[in-house]
Parts: C-alpha cells; structure tokens; sequence
C-alpha cells in the first residue's frame, strides 16, 4: 500500500484545539486513597500513574528510543506496514487514543486516515495533561482541519468522559505501547470491557501487545544499561514526595526488573538499600521499609494470540486481524464487536 486517495481538496484550516481535564492536582481523593492502600498493603505496591510527572514523561519518551527497547520500534513498523490496510478494512473516520503519551507512533495511524480521506477527529486521553497539550497542538497544526479533543484523565475512572461518537462517523479507538500489559488480570478485563464500550457498530480497537518470549531480552528490556529505565523507576519516589510532602531520598531505592515465568510478565520493584522511615505527610502516613524490602511500581504482562484472543472474547469483541512484527516479538491486533 502507500498513498491512497486524497482528501476532498477544500480548504483545510489548523483548527483550535480542546483540553478538558479531569485530574486537577490535590482535588484528586480516590488516586490518594488508592495510593495510601497501594503503600500500606503488605505486600506494598505503587499505582503506575505515578510514574507520569512530567520529568517521568520525558524519561518514557527516553525509554522508547533505548537500544534494549525493542517494543517502540517494532509496534512502530507494524503500524508504518499495515495501516493502510486496517483503514481501508475498517474506515475509521476518529480516533480515539488512550494513554496517548507523546503521540508518536500514532502519526502512521492519522497518516493512513489522512491517505483515506477519511480523518474528522482526533481525541488524544492521557494522564499527563502537559504532554496531552503538547501533542494536541503538534496535531492540530500538523492536521489541518481536524479536531483535536484532548481528555486528561485516569483511565480506570473517566473514559466516560470522552466525548460521543459522532452519528455516521467510525471509531477507532487504539490501545498502544503495551500498556494493557501493565494491568493485572481483573484490571485488565475491566478496562477490556470499558474499551468495548466505547465502540459502536463498524467501529474497532486497535491493541498492541507484547509477546512472551526471551527472558534475558525482556528483562533487559527494562533494566538498561544506560540506567534510565532505574531512573525511571526511581522518579516514583521523587514524583510522591512532591505530591504529598514526602521525605524518602529516591537514591535509597534501588532499580530491580524480573522475569515472573509463572504470570508470564515483567516486574518492576525498587529495593530499599537501607531501613528507612517513608513520611508522607499528604496522605498522613509514613511508611516504614526495612533494608532489602521492595516495593513493586509496574507489572507488564506478555502475551500470546490465544491470550489475546481471549481477553477479546471475555469482553464481547472477536479478533478481526492479527499483525506480528517480523521478529514475532510483539505485535498489534484489530478487534470488532461480535
Ligand atoms: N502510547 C505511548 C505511551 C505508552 S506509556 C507509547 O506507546 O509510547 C503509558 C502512557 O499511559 C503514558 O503516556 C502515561 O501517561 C499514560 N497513563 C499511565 N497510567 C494512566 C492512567 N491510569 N490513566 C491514563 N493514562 C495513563
Ligand atoms: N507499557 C510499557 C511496557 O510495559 C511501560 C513501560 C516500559 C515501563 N518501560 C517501563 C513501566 C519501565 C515501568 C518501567 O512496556
């Protein structure tokens, strides 16, 4: 494929673009409470989102383009290969991107639709209002004459908040980078059925996963040798410190990734080198962590096509087209209401 027909050639104006936010800082009760629960389980835990300040977005961005990183290049090419074909199969008119980030890889989806003719809409969900902006407004400049609706939320809690469907429009809604890996499985059965029901009739999801295989390659796919992925891990801290007035030294906390054969995922922990006392005075906590002791931040399943194929099942979608990247080491599904 390559290009296909071109836009109806009206004038097409850069139009203004539309945040609405609906993670205002400090208002938030439910991700504190969340965060509270996470730290003082006994087996304590962090919520990822906690990840995404703005210092850890720009350590994500980092992240996609390291050498042990497979994953960003590899969805990048299945996209850059097979979405002129999924635009045609499905005609997509909106897209609708959760966990958007820096907006990259999803050029090669509006290129297709722009190839097609068929881009109205873009609506970009993230929990990072400042990268929403940024790629909002690269969008719509770079997209005359279509709408950029950007939706900064948290996606287990307001994908209500996307704006409808449009009558007569199609709907792609995509699901990138793996991030319905970083979900356990009730979560991530949960979020399957809320994606499904954002689709109407014609409409489709567009899911990238990625695929069990090599361990040594998966773990360092997490554990660089550059370290930013530990710097990554370690911005958690920094990230909670300066959200809710706590006190830990990130540089006491120790990047550890692992290769859990039995669930067939990643791990992510920081280890405590040394006992310390964690006070969180915006969550009226403080969290004692004994030396050696860890906290694990982020999980990143791997899958299979019949793991896939289930959780698309499970959720009242069936598996439309199946697009492997040429090492077979991730790849990017198209489910459709059945
Ligand atoms: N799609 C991009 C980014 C993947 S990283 C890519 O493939 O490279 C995961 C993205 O999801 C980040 O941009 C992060 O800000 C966002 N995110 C993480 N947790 C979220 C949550 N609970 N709600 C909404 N967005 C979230
Ligand atoms: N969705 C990404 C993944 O699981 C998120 C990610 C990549 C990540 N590298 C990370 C999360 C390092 C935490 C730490 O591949």
């Amino acid at each position: 494929m390559g290009s296909g027909a071109k836009a109806p050639s009206r004038t097409r104006q850069v139009l203004p673009w539309r945040l609405d936010c609906h993670v205002a800082a400090g208002d938030d009760g439910a991700a504190a409470d969340e965060l509270r629960r996470g730290l003082t389980a006994a087996r304590p835990t962090i919520p990822a989102r906690w990840f995404y300040d703005d210092r850890g977005c720009d350590l994500f961005v980092r992240i996609t383009g390291l050498d042990e990183y497979y994953q960003t290049r590899a969805e990048q090419r299945i996209l850059d290969d097979h979405m002129d074909d999924v635009v045609a199969a499905h005609g997509p008119s909106e897209l609708v991107e959760i966990g958007s980030g820096a907006a990259r890889k999803t050029r090669a989806i509006l290129d297709a639709m722009e190839r097609a003719g068929s881009l109205e809409r873009f609506v970009p969900f993230d929990i990072s209002p400042g990268m929403l902006a940024g790629s909002a407004a690269d969008i719509a400049a770079a997209y005359p004459g279509t709408r950029v609706h950007a939706v900064a939320g948290d996606f287990s809690r307001h994908l209500s908040r996307i704006p409808r469907r449009r009558a007569g429009m199609a709907r792609m809604v995509a699901f990138l980078g793996g991030t319905i890996g970083n979900l356990e499985p009730a979560r991530r059965r949960t979020m399957m059925r809320r994606l499904a029901r954002l689709l109407g009739p014609g409409d489709c999801l567009l899911l990238g996963t990625d695929l069990a295989h090599d361990p040594q390659v998966l773990v360092r796919a997490y554990d660089d040798a550059e370290g930013v992925t530990a710097e990554f891990n370690r911005n958690i801290v920094r990230h909670i410190n300066s959200a809710f007035a706590g006190d830990a030294d990130p540089d006491d906390f120790a990047h550890v990734a692992r290769w859990n054969a039995r669930a067939s995922r990643i791990e992510m922990h920081l280890r405590v080198r040394r006992d310390i006392q964690w006070s969180i005075a915006g969550l009226g906590i403080v969290v004692p962590v004994e030396a050696g002791a860890t906290i694990r931040t982020e999980i990143s399943c791997k899958f299979t096509r019949e793991s896939v194929e289930d959780l698309y099942r499970d959720a009242g979608l069936q598996l439309a087209s199946w697009h492997p990247d040429p090492t077979g080491r991730y790849a990017v599904s198209v489910a459709v209401p059945s």
